[in-house]
């Protein structure tokens, strides 16, 4: 039975992946989040009215569709909260709809004063949103993390306090110098304690009875852990792979695996951009996407498509085709460019995705021009695309060695276009 269907960002994020999960939630029954924490932020339209949505599953807005969050995410308690708040306000949101696994781990407020300290002392900074995801993850692997089972367990969340605060004096000091934090922190764990379960294996088991499940990625394949332009990268595995190794399922229920790429290319944060824009093309791109981060609000940095990059990701995901979102950005601009190649002053040519941030800095990108289109593209069919957007999708398509099989063509649910 192929009824899981896994839907990822195939760059640096903010590829409006929520907008799709928003579309294809309409057929799931379950849409669950498998990495990656309050760094993400997914902006709907419900109703007309904008949502930004950092935790929860953008799926939860579809009534009657079941939102969870399995073991490979880190889960801040106070925000989730707030943002349960949000969310109430235009749809009611039981323990029922939500699942929130005890596997996941917490992010304290230690965790986020050490991303600030460690992103300010820093000579070469990520960039990060300052959430706390790396500390948290880092104590994860390192096997000092707070899961969120035992986060909402008073019990086993003072004795973890305890043995940390006992090995780490700083720990100790954090929590006597930051009280009104951790009062707030231990707060919320009594109002998400309904919501905590065993996630997995209701996923594992709906999956199995033949539920359709849709997984959706938080950040970009671009920003993975292992695959990404490490070090400037998020501290999961944002890629397809992430997926069943959060939940723990079987593979073979796979159906469909899914990217979305923006039309062009953005980044926030630091790291390597071959095909970014620092002039006023750039500017216009930035300015025709509304290209400011929906957790940080920091401006983003814009660039023509970056189709080397895209099929590294495309082939490292085994991805069935790529949604290409934002197209109507492009309208107005004369001439687009496909960034299809690499040139780096001692490598020569590179058509292969490099793996080291340093190569990746001095690659200057080989372009491909294609002509633009002045017409709007919202409110049309795939049929009805001027010439020069049927040409242009094509394009990737071949740049890519892929298939695209949807485009996003505005805000609204309504503006998708299907193969
Ligand atoms: P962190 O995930 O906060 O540790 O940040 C690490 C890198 O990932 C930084 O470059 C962030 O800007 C980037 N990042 C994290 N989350 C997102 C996202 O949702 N969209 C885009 N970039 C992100």
């Amino acid at each position: 039975m192929s009824n899981v269907t896994i839907l990822v960002g195939a760059q640096w994020g903010d590829e409006g992946k929520g907008k799709w999960v928003d579309i294809l939630a309409e057929k799931a029954q379950i849409v669950a989040r498998f990495q990656g924490g309050n760094n993400a932020g997914h902006t709907l339209y419900v109703d007309g009215q904008k949502v930004v949505l950092h935790q929860i599953p953008s799926g939860a807005f579809r009534d009657g569709t079941i939102g969870a969050l399995s073991a490979g995410v880190v889960i801040n308690p106070v925000q989730l909260v707030e943002e349960l708040g949000c969310v109430q306000q235009f749809t009611d949101l039981p323990p029922s709809r939500l699942w929130l696994s005890v596997r996941a781990h917490v992010i304290t407020p230690w965790h986020i004063a050490q991303d600030h300290a460690q992103e300010s002392l820093a000579t070469n900074p990520i960039g990060t949103t300052k959430r706390g995801i790396g500390p948290t993850y880092e104590a994860k692997y390192a096997r000092r993390g707070l899961r969120l089972g035992h986060y909402v367990d008073d019990e086993a969340r003072m004795a973890w306090l305890a043995e940390r605060s006992h090995v780490e004096p700083a720990f100790r000091a954090h929590i006597e110098d930051h009280k009104q934090e951790w009062e707030a922190f231990h707060r919320q764990a009594a109002v998400l304690r309904p919501y905590v379960c065993d996630s997995e294996l209701r996923l594992r088991s709906s999956i199995e009875q033949g539920a359709q499940v849709l997984l959706e990625g938080a950040q970009g394949a671009l920003l993975d852990i292992d695959h990404g332009t490490y070090p400037f990268v998020t501290s999961s595995s944002t890629m397809v792979g992430g997926a069943p190794a959060s939940v723990g399922f079987g593979v073979k229920h796979i159906g469909q695996i899914l990217g979305v790429a923006k039309a062009y290319t953005t980044r926030v944060g630091e790291g390597p951009f071959p095909s970014e824009l620092e002039d006023s093309t750039g500017l216009a791109l930035a300015r025709a996407g509304h290209e400011f981060g929906a957790t940080t609000g920091r401006p983003r940095r814009c660039g023509w498509l970056d189709a080397v990059a895209l099929r590294h990701v495309y082939k490292a995901n085994g991805l069935d085709g790529i949604i290409l979102n934002k197209m109507d950005v492009l309208s107005g601009f004369s001439t687009l460019k496909i960034c299809t190649a690499y040139d780096h002053p001692t490598l020569g040519r590179i058509t292969d995705f490099p793996w080291d941030p340093h190569v990746l800095t001095d690659c200057k990108p080989v372009y491909e021009i294609h002509p633009g289109w002045s017409e709007p593209l919202s409110q049309r069919r795939w049929s009805d695309l001027p010439a020069a957007a049927k040409s242009y999708i094509s394009a990737v398509a071949q740049a890519i060695d892929g298939e695209v099989l949807m485009v996003g063509t505005g805000v609204n649910r309504g503006d998708a276009l299907y193969r």
